[in-house]
């Protein structure tokens, strides 16, 4: 078999109607192109499978932690999933089944639903999906500089996945419209317990450190750019009115953009666990570790 090494960008076609929702008509105006071709091929969430896969390096050196995360979807559509009493393994063992990454099997049939009436459209759909990190220790993360909080670190990591555009940890959201007294976790203590929490509103995260409760990370997903109808836009050249282009792409893509974010999650995590423990070696890192849990368990 002959496999073509010519991957020349010049023989595409060019894209002189820039699509609303990508970067097509700002990259044509900040780098001086005349057309948008070069933008949507460099701007393209392909990018992202680089990061996949280094994200999957770093969850076997989580696990080495004990550390465990997953991805699912939690809306698409407007239709949501239904998981708050599932334990992480009840969550994996349903993704397993799943062939939109939801762990709630009578919803993801809506959800199929959703897209396929909206791809009938020619439209397109945006959706939720929560990153959960299972087994974290407390203190990863610091208070002290800015830059290393870990919801800042985690934020900006997802926000930097193409198409998304908000970020929440824990009840965040929806605690912007509560009372103190019902949104942050209240600190208990039994023996042998230990020190508990009966909730997790915050997400694991308080003060920019791990708090030992599970990190819950979500995010939300604009509709993907391209429609198949075409919206609205303009000749680059003549400035005439003009449909958009319309190059192969996806109807709904929120169950990608969770794996993205648990491998980009899986990084950021790694490096914070790194930096708290340190070592040159796994053995060491694992001893380092081992010794700072006994050292708060004492
Ligand atoms: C996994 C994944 C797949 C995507 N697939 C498409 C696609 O097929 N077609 C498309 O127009 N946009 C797709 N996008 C979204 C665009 O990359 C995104 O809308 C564009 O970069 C503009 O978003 P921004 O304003 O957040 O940068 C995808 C995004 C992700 C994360």
């Amino acid at each position: 078999m002959r496999i073509s090494t010519d991957f020349s960008i010049d023989k595409l076609p060019d894209v002189r109607n820039p699509r609303p929702g990508h970067a097509d008509l700002a990259g044509i105006l900040k780098y001086g192109f005349k057309e948008a071709r070069p933008v949507l091929e460099r701007a393209s969430a392909r990018e992202t499978a680089m990061r996949v896969a280094i994200g999957a390096i770093c969850k076997i050196f989580l696990r080495e932690l004990k550390m465990r995360l997953l991805s699912h979807v939690v809306m698409i559509g407007g239709v949501e999933s239904h998981t708050s009493s599932l334990s992480f393994d009840e969550i994996l063992k349903n993704l397993s089944k799943s062939k939109l990454n939801c762990a709630d099997n009578a919803s993801e049939k809506l959800m199929i639903e959703e897209i396929d009436n909206a791809k009938e459209k020619k439209d397109t759909l945006g959706g939720i999906f929560e990153v959960i990190v299972e087994d974290v220790p407390p203190g990863l993360g610091s208070y002290a500089e800015s830059d290393r909080r870990l919801d800042a670190m985690l934020a900006s990591a997802i926000m930097s996945i193409p198409a998304v555009k908000a970020v929440e940890i824990g009840e965040g959201i929806e605690s912007a419209k509560k009372l103190g007294s019902k949104v942050h976790d209240e600190i208990f203590y039994s023996k042998p317990k230990g020190i508990y929490r009966k909730t997790n509103n915050a997400g694991g995260i308080e003060g920019g450190i791990s708090n030992g409760e599970n990190i819950i990370i979500r995010g939300y997903m604009k509709p993907i750019s391209t429609l198949m109808k075409g919206l609205n836009s303009i000749d680059i050249a003549t400035k005439e009115a003009k449909k958009a282009a319309t190059e192969r792409s996806d109807v709904c893509a929120v169950p990608s953009a969770g794996v993205i974010a648990e491998a980009v999650c899986a990084f950021v995590i790694a490096n914070a666990a790194l930096e708290k423990f340190g070592g040159d070696n796994i053995s060491e890192t694992r001893r380092n570790y081992e010794a700072y849990l006994s050292g708060l368990k004492a």
